[in-house]
C-alpha cells in the first residue's frame, strides 16, 4: 500500500481502558509452573490486567470508546462507523463493534468487526483512513478490545503468562492545520502461518463438540519460538517499507510504538532498525501483551505524558495472528489527540 490518496486525515482523540485486577507474575506462579524470573527474562513482563468474570471485550471497548468520543467533543451521533478489532470478541457474531455503537449512542453510525490478529488495530486505522480520506465519512471510531484472558488456558504457562486485558479507542477524521497527520501504510498477511496461532475451534472449521472441550481446544494455541521469528524479521521489513513509500528516513522517527509482545522482540526489532531506546515506547512491564489494545494503549500513555510534539514523526507497528502485520507511519499534530 502507498502513501494515501484523498483528503488528508488524522487521528483527533484517544481513549482507553483497563480492568482494575492487576495480576503479577508472582501471583501467576502460585498456580502455574513458572517464575517471576523467567517471565520478566524471556518476554519483560511484570505483570496485567485481567477482566472480571463476565466482563467482555465490548464492556472495555465502550469505555475506551466513549472517552475518545469525549475528549474529540464529538456528537455521537456524528459518527460514520465504528470497526472494533479484536481476537477475543464478545461472540462469533454479531459484532462486538454493534454493541459499542449503541452503547455509546452512536445512532447513525454502521458497525463491524475486524479480524487481523494483533494486527487489528493498524489494519482498523488504515480501513478508517481509506474511509474518511475518501469521503465516506467524517468520524470513524475505531476499537481495539480484548478480554483475552478469556481464551487463555489457564494450565498452559507457555501462553497464560503473556497476554492481558484492555482496550483502546482512536477517532479518525479529516486533519486540520496543524493537527497532524496519517501517511500512509504497509499491510501484509502470510496465512501459511495460520497454524502458528489460533483458537482452533468453535468456528465452521473445527464447530464446538464435547471432544474439542476436552481436548482444551477452544483455547488460545501458539508456537511462540516461530511467532517470535516471524516478529522479528517482519517489523524491520514492514517498517522500512513504510519509510521508502513516504519518502521518510528511520533517523526522522520520534516515536516507534510496536504491538507489546515481547520485550527481546521490540529490542531486537528496534535494535536492526536503528531507532535508539528511548524513542521506543513499551507498557508491556505493566499489561502484558494486549493484543489489539497494545499500540493505542502504548500511544495514549505517549501522547499524556507529553513525549510527543507537532510535526513528531510516529511509526506504529502491528503483527500477530494470521500471520498479519500492518505499519502506519503518522505526523503528530499540534495538540495532538487529546
Ligand atoms: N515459565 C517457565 N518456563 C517456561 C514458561 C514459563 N511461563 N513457558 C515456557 N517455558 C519453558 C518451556 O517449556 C521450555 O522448556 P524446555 O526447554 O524444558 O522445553 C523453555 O521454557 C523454553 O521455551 P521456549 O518456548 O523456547 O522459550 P522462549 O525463550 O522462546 O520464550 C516465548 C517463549 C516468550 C513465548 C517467546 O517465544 C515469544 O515471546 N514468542 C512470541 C510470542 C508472540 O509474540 N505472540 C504474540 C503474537 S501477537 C497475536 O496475534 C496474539
Amino acid at each position: 500500500m502507498v502513501g494515501l490518496e484523498g483528503r488528508a486525515v488524522t487521528i483527533t482523540a484517544l481513549g482507553t481502558a483497563l480492568p482494575d485486577r492487576e495480576v503479577t507474575n508472582d501471583e501467576l506462579s502460585r498456580s502455574l509452573d513458572t517464575t517471576d524470573e523467567w517471565i520478566r527474562q524471556r518476554t519483560g513482563i511484570g505483570a496485567r490486567r485481567v477482566a472480571a468474570p463476565g466482563v467482555s471485550a465490548s464492556d472495555l471497548g465502550i469505555l475506551a470508546a466513549r472517552q475518545a468520543v469525549d475528549r474529540a467533543r464529538l456528537p455521537p451521533e456524528d459518527i460514520g462507523l465504528v470497526i472494533t478489532a479484536s481476537i477475543s470478541p464478545d461472540q462469533l457474531f454479531p459484532p462486538t463493534a454493534s454493541r459499542i455503537a449503541y452503547e455509546i449512542g452512536a445512532v447513525r453510525a454502521g458497525a463491524c468487526d475486524l479480524s487481523a490478529g494483533c494486527s487489528g488495530f493498524v489494519y482498523a486505522l488504515a480501513l478508517a483512513s481509506g474511509m474518511v480520506g475518501a469521503g465516506i465519512h467524517e468520524h470513524v471510531v475505531i476499537v481495539g478490545a480484548e478480554v483475552i484472558s478469556s481464551i487463555l488456558d489457564w494450565r498452559d504457562r507457555s501462553t497464560a503468562v503473556l497476554f492481558g486485558d484492555g482496550a483502546g479507542a482512536a477517532v479518525v477524521a479529516p486533519a486540520t492545520e496543524g493537527g497532524g497527520r496519517i501517511l500512509g501504510f504497509d499491510l501484509g498477511s502470510d496465512g501459511a502461518g495460520g497454524p502458528l496461532l489460533s483458537v482452533p475451534a468453535g468456528g465452521s472449521r473445527m464447530p464446538a463438540t464435547h471432544d474439542t472441550v476436552d481436548a482444551r481446544q477452544h483455547y488460545l494455541k501458539m508456537n511462540g519460538r516461530e511467532v517470535y521469528r516471524f516478529a522479528t524479521r517482519i517489523i524491520g521489513d514492514s517498517a522500512t517499507r513504510v519509510l521508502e513509500q513516504c519518502g521518510r528516513r528511520i533517523d526522522e522517527i520520534d516515536l516507534f510504538v510496536p504491538h507489546q509482545a515481547n520485550m527481546r522482540i521490540i529490542e531486537h526489532a528496534a535494535g536492526r532498525l536503528g531507532i535508539p531506546r528511548e524513542r521506543v515506547c513499551t507498557n508491556l512491564e505493566r499489561y502484558g501483551n494486549t493484543s489489539c489494545a497494545s499500540v493505542p494503549l502504548c500511544l495514549d500513555e505517549a501522547s499524556a505524558s507529553g513525549r510527543l510534539h507537532e510535526g513528531d514523526l510516529v511509526l506504529l507497528m502491528g503483527f500477530g495472528a494470521g500471520l498479519t502485520w500492518g505499519a502506519c507511519l503518522m505526523e503528530w499534530g499540534a495538540a495532538g489527540p487529546l
